[in-house]
């Protein structure tokens, strides 16, 4: 059956090079309402660079990025509005050090959008709830550790009500332990119906969140699928020697600590 739902965000036949070096070469792609893309391919294959494009920080060189049918573009005059509807979180969080956690959370929403003092507050405390922080509210970030400092950043990215949220590689920095409270917040936030593209290397959870997973490499989308098919029967060599690889790595690096 067709998928009724509505195209969010289109990219068309985009090109991103740095100097002669051609990154993302003609890529589409297409994410409907709702839509949870995990985005997987070897290290400097591109991924950061297209999150990065999609929110308008890159130049690109050819092709073009819809949000909303509104052309994404970091030279354009609307850009800040456009990119007020992505919420981007990276594997750093760069959180205020000197204003406390609900503080680090409503900045934006008062400052950039705003929204109502009260109504901003009322608005991050629900979303500290929803993190498992509120009773962080008026902690600094130091006194976080590193997962509730990413969780923090996820609900601080959700404050603006952003239409996609941009997740690249969000636990990478973190110790072991601390991945799953981050990831659940997210496996939590698709069963909502958050539309959301992520750049992951947990495969497992991966393999959880996706609805379609894109495996990119030299530029292009060499595979794409649900992930029932995709980790367990890729079609293409490159996507089952990637795969394969990463298990090897998993084993070895979990043999290892052991
Ligand atoms: N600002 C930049 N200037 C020059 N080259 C860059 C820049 N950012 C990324 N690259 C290059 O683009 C390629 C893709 O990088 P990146 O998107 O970070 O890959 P990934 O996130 O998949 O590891 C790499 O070859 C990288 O060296
Ligand atoms: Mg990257």
């Amino acid at each position: 059956m067709a998928d009724e739902r509505e195209i969010v965000l289109r990219i068309e036949n985009l090109t991103k090079s740095f100097g002669d070096n051609v990154v993302i070469d003609g890529l589409d792609l297409e994410v409907r309402a709702g839509e949870v893309i995990v985005v997987i391919g070897p290290s400097g294959c591109g991924k950061s660079t297209l999150l990065r494009c999609i929110n308008g920080l890159e130049e690109i060189q050819g092709g073009r990025i819809l949000l909303d049918d509104q052309e994404v573009d970091g030279r354009s005059k609307n850009i800040a509005q456009i990119r007020q509807k992505l919420g981007m979180v990276f594997q750093s969080y760069d959180l205020f050090p000197h204003k406390t956690i609900i503080e680090n959370v409503t900045l934006s929403p008062i400052v950039v959008q705003k929204r109502p003092k009260e109504e901003a507050i009322a608005e991050g405390e629900a979303l500290l709830e929803r993190v498992g922080l509120l009773d962080k509210r008026d902690d600094y970030p130091r006194q976080l550790s590193g997962g509730q400092k990413q969780r923090v950043t996820i609900a601080r990215a959700l404050a603006m009500q952003p239409e996609i949220m941009l997740l690249d590689e969000i636990t990478a920095a973190l110790d072991p332990e601390m991945v799953h409270e981050v990831l659940d917040v997210i496996l939590d936030l698709a069963r909502e119906g958050k539309t959301m593209i992520i750049v992951t290397h947990e495969m497992s959870f991966a393999r959880a969140v996706a609805d379609r997973v894109i495996f990119l490499e030299g530029g292009h989308i060499v595979e794409e699928g649900i992930p029932e098919l995709f980790f367990t029967n890729p079609k293409t060599e490159r996507a089952r020697e990637f795969l394969h690889t990463f298990e090897f790595t998993a084993v070895r690096s979990h043999t290892v600590e052991e």
